[in-house]
């Protein structure tokens, strides 16, 4: 069943992205002293490698509609189109957190090498969030970019947390983008909107804002060790976990694009899982019957908590309270599975081969 929020004028669109859940994307600010702090020394050479490519800017032209794009735009079936909506708007959400984060830093930062890096993430974070409101504007939903920016709640993260979280959000965006342009690749005739057909290049730079992550933290071995590991342990079953359940609310998405979300999911996270290889001292066991059988426990246990919302009342309330605690217990369960040791290679950088 779809569970996803009716959308039908450009202020549903935005009061959505404003939204604040569990599952929505945040926008987040951080104390902006820690990056200040950074000693880039034991990563130069990777860090300079990496700012020349920022520099090349080689999508700078990829982010505009030509005629080709528009030819493609048609209607979509009502529940396709709602799903669709959510997918975009959840998406441009994402994508101008990331932009509104990293201007907030750049503007704060002294250490110009922090600043410069920053400063070209929000470039592309701009671009995608512009792009992606292009298409809502086709369908008489643009969000409201400069009032999501004033008006949404800011979630402070500490440095640390800001690292392990936008990492994670960065690679897994990545993975997403180039799972779905392959699927659509090998299968033409189920890209139904154009925008899927500038994933490939669009994923590149969420790949190398990944890879700034990954600098960024091998910088300071601290964050990778020790009690730590806990929380990259948190962080990425968080990730994981938020992303299942998403894509599990919506049918017609997946249905549309081929994809069956659980197959789809579990290659998202098996492409996720070995970019971090690069910086966690630890991968989750994916193909652990646990981990497999939690997941769709919290996938069912979010569609029932819909169903409580709106079943309403003091029943319904009480409901959803009951399925919050079994939620967390499942959480629990999943957060304390043993996880796969690994060893970090000598060099950080990877190349996007999916
Ligand atoms: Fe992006
Ligand atoms: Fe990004």
């Amino acid at each position: 069943m779809s569970s996803v929020a009716v959308i039908n004028s450009a202020d549903d669109a935005t009061t959505l992205a404003k939204a604040n859940t569990l599952l929505t994307p945040r926008f987040y600010r951080t104390n902006n002293d820690a990056f200040d702090q950074i000693d880039l020394a034991p990563v130069r050479e990777e860090f300079d490698v990496l700012m020349a490519e920022f520099t090349r800017d080689t999508n700078r032209n990829h982010f505009e509609r030509n005629d080709e794009f528009t030819a493609q735009i048609r209607e979509l079936p009502p529940a396709l189109r709602q799903e669709f909506l959510d997918f975009l708007i959840s998406s441009v959400t994402a994508e101008f957190s990331g932009c509104v984060l990293y201007s907030d830093i750049k503007r704060k930062v002294k250490n110009q090498d922090i600043r410069d890096l920053m400063g070209y993430m929000a470039r592309d974070e701009a671009r995608h969030a512009g792009f992606i409101n292009q298409s809502l504007k086709d369908f008489g939903l643009q969000v409201d970019l400069g009032f999501l920016r004033r008006d949404k709640k800011y979630t402070y993260f500490t440095p640390k947390f800001i690292m392990y979280a936008t990492y994670l959000s960065e690679k897994i965006g990545y993975a997403r983008y180039i799972s779905i342009y392959r699927q659509l690749e090998r299968n033409p005739d189920k890209r139904f909107h154009p925008i899927f057909h500038w994933f490939e290049r669009w994923c590149n730079d969420e790949f190398r804002h990944g890879e700034a992550f990954a600098i960024l933290m091998r910088a300071q071995p601290k964050l990778l060790q020790g009690f730590n590991v806990w929380w990259i342990r948190f962080f990425v079953l968080a990730v994981f976990a938020t992303m299942y359940v998403r894509d599990h609310a919506r049918p017609e998405l997946h249905g549309a694009l081929g994809l069956d979300a659980t197959v789809y999911d579990y290659e998202v996270f098996r492409i996720t899982t070995e970019c971090t290889r690069q910086v966690f001292p630890i991968t989750l066991d994916l193909d652990s019957p646990v981990f497999r059988a939690g997941l769709d426990r919290l996938a069912a246990i979010s569609v029932a908590t819909a169903a409580a919302r709106s079943q309403g009342g003091l029943s319904g309330l009480l409901k959803r309270a009951g399925l919050a605690v079994q939620a967390a217990l499942v959480f629990g369960r999943l957060y304390f599975l043993k996880p796969q040791a690994n060893a970090l290679p000598e060099m950080v950088r990877m190349a996007p081969v999916w």
